[in-house]
């Protein structure tokens, strides 16, 4: 098709069968995109911040017929932006006001695992915690959500997914689009069912290889539109659904740049026509509206649907051009020199496994040495019905990916990773080095598989 570099994975042979319904939600009319707020601090100093964030219930209305029961943080449904600094010293006070327990995991984050907010950190209902740690690692888009045992995937379909926002000296300098939605702007990505009372139905629509949704939810917000100046537009892509991969494009067909990946700037902008995203995966692109006038329609699509409208209402005079060099991402070392831990996933539906084995709180699968290169070599095993993709998440770092079957990663997966989405038949190697100590998780991130099990534990002392 002419397309270029889609970066992991393309085509649509392997996913979920409830995938290929349309996101569409026809009786919607365009709605003006939903912008999480900013999370204002409890108090802030140049080398420390506090925030409060609280898990709550609430109703939201999404579209005509009654409001919808979910949960979110410090809100009815999703959460705020924590921005945060790099060298910042952060406390976060986290409550949990739900009727059950859940955990606050901070995705992409470079954390000690009692801050990590894994399975082994579950706050009861009513119950509070606090968690104090400095921000060492460079600009990027991280997210956070619940990953208690058995009850993530429930608990983020129902709404609890916010934004971390890491900025420092270097994307300060850096001229990009950054007035928050002005020209930036996050687009947190689920796909959702309503049912006859506009209702999530997480136990009747759910499956086992992924619950999937038939309407488009950007933000909390079905088919959304942005009003925009014709010059370049930042989207901070996060891909929030439990299960679907999306593919993106431009209805016109015109190039777009990746500008980041999952933990921070790509060393240079990657010109693409096309991204995929799998779950957990974040991408930073720039849409380049300079060719267009006021009253043009832009339409970010994934596959026919459209996912959001990028109106421009100004005309603005004199482009700025997207810097050359974005980062320095340091070379791999010699893998012949590292030491290979070998993992396999495989399975379907109850029967994932990574190792053969399912996930187990009481059980060590890897040990790990403090601050030392190794490689994770990831081999998704094809071993019922032809296999299935894997996003592949690990807790604490961002990885560099050395290679997909032996051949060079794609551009765009060239700089700071914490989730890749890994094919069947697939073998992905991974340069991973654990910078703080605990126990991490490691899973797939089609949230119905990491609470089936599909999860595994490495100690790092
Ligand atoms: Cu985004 Cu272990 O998760
Ligand atoms: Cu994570
Ligand atoms: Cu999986």
């Amino acid at each position: 098709t002419g397309q270029a570099d889609v970066g992991g994975f393309s085509g649509m042979g392997h996913m979920g069968g409830t995938n290929t319904v349309k996101l569409v939600d026809a009786a919607t009319a365009m709605t003006k995109l939903k912008l999480p707020e900013m999370l204002a601090a409890d108090s802030e100093t140049a080398t420390e911040i506090t925030y409060t964030v609280t898990a709550q219930v609430g109703e939201t209305a999404f579209k005509a017929g009654g409001k919808t029961r979910t949960i979110g943080y410090n809100g009815s449904y999703l959460g705020p932006v924590l921005m945060v600094r790099e060298g910042q010293t952060v406390h976060i006070n986290i409550g949990n006001q739900l009727s059950e327990a859940t955990s606050f995991h901070w995705h992409g984050l470079k954390v000690p695992s009692d801050v990590d907010g894994g399975p082994h950190s579950a706050v009861a209902p009513n119950g509070t915690a606090q968690v104090d740690f400095t921000v060492k690692q460079e600009a990027a888009t991280l997210w956070f959500h619940p990953h208690a045992l058995g009850t993530t995937a429930r608990q983020i379909y129902y709404g609890l997914a916010g934004l971390i926002y890491i900025e420092d000296e270097h994307s300060d300098s850096l001229d990009l689009p950054k007035d928050y939605g002005v020209n930036d702007f996050p687009l947190v990505l689920q796909d959702r069912t309503f049912d006859a009372d506009n209702q999530f139905d997480y136990a009747h629509t759910y499956s086992a290889d992924g619950t999937f949704g038939d309407t488009l939810l950007v933000n909390g917000t079905i088919n959304p539109y942005i009003e925009v100046k014709n010059e370049k537009i930042r989207l901070r892509l996060v891909n929030g659904s439990n299960a679907r991969n999306y593919r993106f494009s431009l209805n016109d067909q015109a190039t777009f740049y990746q500008i980041a990946s999952d933990g921070g700037f790509l060393e240079s902008p990657v010109a693409m026509a096309a991204l995929a995203l799998s779950p957990g995966e974040r991408a930073e692109i720039v849409v380049d509206m300079s060719l267009h006038q006021k009253g043009d329609t832009l339409k970010l699509m994934d596959g026919s649907a459209t996912v959001l409208a990028l109106k421009v209402t100004e005309e603005i005079t004199g482009q700025t051009s997207l810097p050359e060099q974005l980062n320095t991402i340091p070379e791999a070392e010699d893998a012949a020199q590292l030491e290979v831990k070998r993992f396999t996933l495989s399975g379907m539906g109850f029967m994932v496994a990574i190792n053969g084995k399912q996930f187990d709180m009481d059980r060590i699968d890897v040990e790990q040495d403090l601050n030392k290169k190794v490689i994770w070599e990831v081999y998704n095993a094809p071993d019922m019905m032809g296999g299935m993709l894997h996003p592949f998440h690990v807790h604490g770092v961002q990885f560099k990916v050395l290679s997909r079957n032996g051949a060079a990663p794609p551009l765009n997966e060239q700089g700071w990773k914490d989730t890749i989405a890994i094919n069947p038949g697939e073998t992905v190697r991974l340069e991973i080095e654990f910078p703080e100590k605990g126990v991490f998780m490691y899973h797939c991130h089609i949230l119905e598989h990491e609470d089936i099990g599909m999860m595994g534990q490495v100690s790092v002392e």
